[in-house]
C-alpha cells in the first residue's frame, strides 16, 4: 500500500508517498498528473521505501523530462552503466548553501526539475539536504531588497578552466563560445591565460511550475567567502574567485548576504535521508543545499536534472491559470 501525506513543515508543505508494503516493491505507478499537481502545489515530492535501481531511477525521470542537464561541476562523477546524465553528488564532506541548479548562467537553460535518489544514507541525522522554498523566501525579503532583486536580477562572476566552460556552455572552442554568446548577450567573458572570467546577468526571482514567484537562484552557493558567524567552522562552501553583484553592478554587500543566510536558515527544511528515498524538486521554486556529515559517515546520492516534457509543461501552464 502507498500512503500520500504531507510531511515536515506546515509552512512549506511537501508531499510524501511511502511504501508501507513489500520492501521490494518497485516505484509506484502513480498518476503523472497527480505528481505534477503536488509539485505545482509545494515544489517538492518524496517517494520513500521503494526499490529504486539505477535503471528504474532513470526511467522514472523520463516520465517527467525529455532533455537532461550536464552538471558543469561533475565531469568526473558520472555513474557507469547510466545513460550519461546520472551523476553522483560529491561524497566529500562539506556544507553548501541552498541554490537552484544551474541558475548562474542563461544557456543552456537551468533544469526545471531535480531528482535525487539516496543509495546510502549517512546513518544518522547529519548530512541532511536543505530544502528552501523560494516562495517562502521571497515573502521574507524586505520590500526594498525584493524590488531590487526583481528589477535588476543578479550578476554572477566566475573563473572557469577550459573543461568547465566546455561543459557549462556545451561548446568545444572559443569560436563556438563567441557564436553562442552573440545569442545571449547577458553573458560575457574575458580570457585570463588558460581561464575565462565569465559574467552572467540573470534573474534572481523565477516563476515556479505552480505559477508563484520564488527567490530561486544560485546566489548563496556562489560566494567568494562565508563570514556569517553561525557558519564559522561549518566548512561552508565558497570560492575566492567568485563574485555576486546586483544587476546594476554593485557587489552585494556582506550585510545583505547575511540577511539572505538568516532567511535560508530560518525556513530550511532539513531532509534526513533514508536509503532509497527519491526526491523530486521544482528547481524554479525549491532550492537545495547540504549540511556536513558528522562522525565520518558517508552518503551516496544519485542525481539527475532535466527539462520538463513539452506536454507536461503545457499541462502546468494550463492549470497555472485556472
Ligand atoms: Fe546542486
Amino acid at each position: 500500500m502507498n500512503r500520500l501525506k504531507s510531511f515536515e513543515s506546515p509552512e512549506s508543505p511537501a508531499w510524501l508517498v511511502q511504501n508501507t508494503g513489500e520492501a521490494k516493491q518497485p516505484l509506484p505507478g502513480l498518476d503523472l498528473g497527480e505528481m505534477i499537481h503536488h509539485l505545482r502545489q509545494s515544489g517538492m515530492f518524496l517517494l520513500r521505501g521503494f526499490d529504486v535501481s539505477l535503471a528504474r531511477f532513470e526511467e522514472f525521470t523520463t516520465r517527467f523530462c525529455d532533455r537532461f542537464h550536464d552538471v558543469g561541476t561533475r565531469q568526473a562523477t558520472e555513474t557507469s552503466n547510466s545513460d550519461g546524465y546520472t551523476s553522483e553528488v560529491p561524497r566529500s564532506n562539506f556544507s553548501l548553501f541552498a541554490h537552484s541548479e544551474g541558475a548562474y548562467r542563461p544557456w543552456p537553460p537551468p533544469p526545471d526539475l531535480c531528482f535525487f535518489n539516496c543509495v546510502k544514507s549517512p546513518g544518522d541525522a547529519s548530512g541532511q539536504t536543505m530544502l528552501v522554498d523560494g516562495a517562502g523566501f521571497l515573502g521574507r525579503l524586505p520590500r526594498d531588497l525584493r524590488e531590487r532583486f526583481d528589477q535588476q536580477g543578479v550578476i554572477y562572476q566566475a573563473k572557469w578552466d577550459q573543461a568547465r566552460w566546455h561543459t557549462e556552455f556545451g561548446v568545444t572552442n572559443l569560436e563556438e563560445l563567441d557564436a553562442l554568446l552573440l545569442e545571449h548577450p547577458q553573458c560575457e567573458y574575458q580570457l585570463e591565460g588558460e581561464l575565462i572570467e565569465v559574467r552572467c546577468h540573470v534573474p534572481a526571482i523565477q516563476v515556479s511550475m505552480g505559477g508563484v514567484p520564488a527567490f530561486a537562484n544560485g546566489l548563496l552557493a556562489h560566494l567568494p567567502h562565508v563570514s556569517h558567524p553561525r557558519w564559522q567552522g561549518a566548512n561552508a562552501y565558497s570560492k575566492g574567485t567568485n563574485r555576486v553583484f546586483f544587476g546594476d553592478g554593485e557587489e552585494i554587500p556582506e550585510n545583505v548576504i547575511h540577511r539572505l543566510i538568516d532567511i535560508q536558515d530560518d525556513i530550511a527544511l532539513n531532509h534526513a535521508w533514508m536509503d532509497k528515498d527519491l526526491l523530486i524538486l521544482d528547481n524554479t521554486r525549491v532550492m537545495h543545499g547540504r549540511r556536513e556529515i558528522d562522525g565520518g559517515g558517508e552518503r551516496i546520492i544519485r542525481s539527475r536534472f532535466g527539462r520538463i516534457r513539452c506536454d507536461l509543461a503545457q499541462h502546468a501552464v494550463e492549470v497555472r491559470f485556472e
